[in-house]
C-alpha cells in the first residue's frame, strides 16, 4: 500500500494519534469506570500482541505519530515485556506514551523506559489512602504514590496526574492536589466527570466544572495559560504561580474539543472507534483474523476515520454512551 502521509477526515481534522486499549481488565475497580455487572473478555477475543503491532504499525505507516497504551489497566496484561519490544521496533513511532493507574509502575518502569514510553499518565483520585480503598475498592494508594515518585526519579519526561473530580467524593482534595503540582514537576490534570460506561455512579450533581474547580485553585497562585504543542492531548495547560509542575483541565462536559479532535481508538478487542463518547465501531479483528491484507485493514483505517463524528452531544442528551470505559481504554 502507498503511504499515505496524513489522515484527514470530513471535517478537516488530521488523524494522528492513536490510542490502544491493550485489555479490558484492571487490577483496581474504580467506581467511576468499573462496568456493572463486571466483565471479562476472553482471552481468545483480544487481540494478540502480534496482531495489535501489526495494527499499530500500519497506522503509523498511514500517518499515526503518536500512540498511548491505556486499558484496563494495560501493565496488567501478562507478558508486557514482549508487546513493548516489539512496538520499539515499530519504524517512525517516535512518541509512545502511558495512561496507567500506577500500580506496577515499580515492576515495569524500566521495560517501559527500554522501548521508548517516556511519557506517563498516572490516575490517582485521593490522596487519602481510606479513600483510595473506597474508590478503588483496593488498598494500594502506597503503591501508587511510589509509582509516581518513581515515575519522576527516573527520568520519563513526562509525568502527567490524572484526577476525575467528583463532588461529594473527592472535591475537597482539589488544592491539595495543585500543591502537588507546586512542590514536584509534574502536570496536575482535573478531568470533569463523563457519564461513559459508569453504570449508576454518574450524576449531575458529581459533575464539578473546569471554572469551578479553577477558582478553587487560584487560592493558591495565579493561573496563567501555556501554549499548547500540536501533538498535546484535549487539555488546557496552565502555569500555577510558584510552582515547579503544571495545572492541566480536560472539560469535555463544559468545553467540547471535538472541533480539534485527532484521536482513533482501538479496543481491546480489536474494534476501531472514532470517537470515545459514539458507539459506532468497526470490527478489525474478524479482518485480522480472516486473512485480510495489509490494504483491507489501511482501507478500514481510513473508512473508519471518514465515518468519525463531528462531535458529541453529550450536553444535549447527557445520559451518555453504552461503551465501557475499560475496553475502550479512556
Ligand atoms: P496527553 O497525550 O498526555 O495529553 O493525553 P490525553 O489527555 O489524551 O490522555 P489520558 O489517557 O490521560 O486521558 C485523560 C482524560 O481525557 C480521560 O478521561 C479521557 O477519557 C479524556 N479524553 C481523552 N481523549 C478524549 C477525547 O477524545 N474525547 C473526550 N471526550 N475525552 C477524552
Ligand atoms: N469520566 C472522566 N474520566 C474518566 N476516566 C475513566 N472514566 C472516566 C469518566 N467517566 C479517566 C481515568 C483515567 C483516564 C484514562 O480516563 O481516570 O485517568
Ligand atoms: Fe473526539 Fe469524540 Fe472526544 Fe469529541 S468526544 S473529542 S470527537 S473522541
Amino acid at each position: 500500500m502507498s503511504s499515505n502521509p496524513t489522515l484527514t477526515d470530513l471535517f478537516d481534522r488530521t488523524i494522528s494519534y492513536l490510542r490502544v486499549s491493550l485489555t479490558d481488565q484492571c487490577n483496581l475497580r474504580c467506581v467511576y469506570c468499573t462496568p456493572s455487572p463486571l466483565s471479562k473478555l476472553e482471552h481468545k477475543e483480544l487481540l494478540t500482541y502480534e496482531e495489535l503491532l501489526r495494527v499499530i504499525g500500519l497506522a503509523v505507516e498511514l500517518g499515526v505519530k503518536k500512540v498511548r497504551l491505556t486499558g484496563g489497566e494495560p501493565l496488567a496484561r501478562r507478558n508486557i515485556e514482549r508487546f513493548l519490544e516489539g512496538l520499539a521496533k515499530i519504524k517512525g513511532l517516535d512518541d509512545i506514551r502511558l495512561t496507567t493507574n500506577g500500580v506496577f509502575l515499580g515492576k515495569y518502569y524500566q521495560n517501559l523506559l527500554d522501548a521508548g514510553v517516556g511519557k506517563l499518565n498516572i490516575s490517582l483520585d485521593t490522596l487519602k489512602p481510606k479513600r483510595f480503598q473506597e474508590i478503588t475498592g483496593f488498598d494500594e494508594f502506597e503503591q501508587v504514590w511510589q509509582g509516581i515518585q518513581l515515575a519522576l526519579a527516573k527520568g520519563f519526561s513526562s509525568v502527567k496526574v490524572n484526577m476525575v473530580a467528583m463532588r461529594g467524593v473527592n472535591d475537597d482534595e482539589i488544592v491539595d492536589f495543585a500543591k502537588l503540582a507546586m512542590e514536584y514537576p509534574l502536570q496536575m490534570r482535573y478531568i470533569e466527570f463523563m457519564p461513559i460506561g459508569n453504570g449508576g455512579s454518574w450524576g449531575a450533581d458529581k459533575l464539578i466544572s473546569t471554572g469551578e474547580i479553577k477558582q478553587r485553585i487560584e487560592t493558591l497562585g495565579a493561573l496563567t495559560p501555556i501554549s499548547q504543542k500540536r501533538m498535546d492531548g484535549p487539555a488546557r495547560v496552565y502555569e500555577l504561580e510558584g510552582a515547579l509542575g503544571s495545572i492541566g483541565f480536560i472539560s469535555p462536559m463544559s468545553h467540547k474539543f471535538c472541533e480539534k479532535c485527532n484521536r482513533l481508538r482501538l479496543t481491546s478487542e480489536g474494534a476501531l472507534r472514532s470517537c470515545l463518547l459514539s458507539d459506532d465501531e468497526t470490527d478489525l479483528r474478524a479482518v485480522l483474523r480472516g486473512g485480510g491484507t495489509d490494504d483491507d485493514i489501511c482501507n478500514l483505517i481510513i473508512k473508519t476515520i471518514q465515518a468519525k463524528p463531528k462531535g458529541h452531544y453529550l450536553d444535549e442528551s447527557p445520559s451518555g454512551c453504552l461503551g465501557k470505559m475499560s475496553r475502550i481504554g479512556g
